[in-house]
């Protein structure tokens, strides 16, 4: 169970102190890059593809900020763009299929950087709006050479002209050092996801010989989907007061103009007013977004984040990434022992061609050796699953979604546009959430 102090909501209702800013709305404040204004909501990066570059616009064209994420391009632009990355890197790998070892599958960095630098250029083309796109990139998808791979995929978002690049899913010591000789290196945005002090310590220790500091620091809490950067023990830890001890550290340091931006949990409107009236500069929110017609899950399994349970909801060790994960617990990725997709994939090998995956799969091969259909359980093949929206990772709180639509006579739950949902943040008071027409 998680304890009281992580609802944020709960908190809201008990607390008298956040009864006064209720009838705030996140609408009174604004989010400054200079003399840009936008609206404080930035719609977190949800890969793969699930933060579209459809809701990504929306966020910009409404005056806030959205993520595309870069997170298995390739495959990303085999589906929109008619490419055929995956094709050619499978034919490359094939003889490798039943082979055990995945040491030898490489990215070829030249398509790497062709189907980020294709997926950001049409994104950014198709901006309207006074507010701004960013990716987000994420250290852990090491790629079988993290260094060669992220130093691509970080200079190729810059030269296809995206407004800022948001570090997450690691600590990313190196990765400011990796494109500070980019002629965009000072005007890009560029920001990191951290989830606590240390981590963000950490991060402008290393990068201080670069002489740039990052522009923004996204807080994120206990609370939101995908990887989680706390271990088994997350729910011990709060968003409120981790968010607290970084504003006092920045201040201590003089370096209060770095953008604070809380995540995870914030659900309503006035979760969001609470956080600013305490310095936050803008939240950064995803959950919400996940019902959306502009979202990339496929309509079916947006049915299945309404009708979810808080029990449906878990947090487990199936990722390979080492991180824990949360995710709907009737994924069929969950158990599932597919062959490891890393001739076509191979987003989760590290810097020495493993993956914990492979390793699982392997061990109950040998332990079921006359079974078709194995199943693995303690992890899951992250690529295959995560490209075929068969990994239902979510934030805590998508058990309250249906609470933010309408039930049709057939059972279903009613679709949002990323518009209505954005504008719910924005305008709404009093803690409320506004029902679709
Ligand atoms: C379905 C889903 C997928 C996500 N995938 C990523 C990801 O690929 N990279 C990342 O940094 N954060 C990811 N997140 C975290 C969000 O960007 C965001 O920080 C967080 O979920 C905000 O909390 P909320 O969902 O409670 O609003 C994901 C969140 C969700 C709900």
């Amino acid at each position: 169970m998680v304890s009281t102090k992580n609802h944020s909501h709960k908190s809201l209702e008990e607390n008298p102190v956040y009864w006064v800013e209720m009838t705030k709305k996140l609408d009174d404040f604004r989010l400054y890059f200079g003399k840009q204004e936008i609206v404080p909501i930035m719609i977190g990066g949800m890969g793969v593809d699930i933060s579209t570059a459809e809701l990504a616009l929306e966020a910009a064209r409404l005056g806030g900020i959205g993520h595309i994420s870069d997170a298995m391009l390739p495959t990303v632009a085999d589906r929109r763009y008619d490419t055929d990355f995956v094709k050619t890197k499978l034919t490359q790998y094939k003889y490798n299929l039943e082979n055990a070892d995945k040491t030898g599958i490489k990215f070829d960095l030249g398509q790497v950087a062709e189907a980020t630098r294709l997926h950001v250029s049409k994104t950014m083309e198709a901006k309207r709006g006074s507010g701004m796109v960013f990716v987000n990139i994420m250290e852990k998808l090491t790629m079988n050479g993290p260094k060669e791979t992220l130093t691509v995929r970080l200079r190729s978002a810059l030269d296809a002209g995206i407004d800022g690049i948001t570090l997450a899913a690691g600590l990313h010591l190196g990765s400011f050092a990796m494109i500070e000789d980019h002629p965009r290196f000072c005007d890009a945005k560029l920001g990191i996801i951290v989830s606590s002090l240390r981590a963000l310590q950490l991060f402008l220790r290393k990068t201080a010989r670069t002489n740039r500091l990052p522009d923004y620091v996204v807080v994120e809490g206990p609370l939101a989907g995908g990887h989680l950067g706390f271990g088994m023990d997350w729910a011990e830890y709060d968003l409120r007061t981790i968010v607290n001890e970084i504003h006092q550290f920045l201040r201590a340091e003089k370096l209060e103009h770095i953008h604070v931006i809380p995540a995870g949990g914030i659900f309503t409107g006035s979760d969001a007013v609470s956080y600013l009236e305490e310095g936050a500069t803008a939240v950064q929110v995803a959950t919400r977004f996940t019902v959306t017609k502009e979202c990339g899950l496929p309509a079916d399994v947006q049915q299945d984040y309404y009708k979810a349970s808080e029990e449906d909801i878990v947090v487990n060790g199936v990722s390979p990434t080492g991180y824990p994960m949360r995710m709907l617990k009737n994924s069929p990725a969950i158990g599932s022992g597919i062959r490891p997709g890393c001739e076509s994939y191979g987003y989760i090998l590290d810097a020495n061609g493993k993956c914990s995956y492979i390793d699982a799969y392997n061990r109950e091969v040998e332990l079921h050796p006359n079974e078709k259909k194995i199943s693995v359980m303690d992890k899951t093949c992250l690529c295959t699953h995560m490209r075929n929206f068969k990994l239902w990772t979510c934030g805590h709180y998508t058990y309250r979604l249906k609470d933010t639509t309408r039930k049709g006579e057939d059972g279903k739950y009613q679709l949002l546009s990323a518009e209505h949902v954005f504008k719910d943040y924005q305008f709404s008071t009093d803690n409320k959430v506004a029902l679709p027409d």
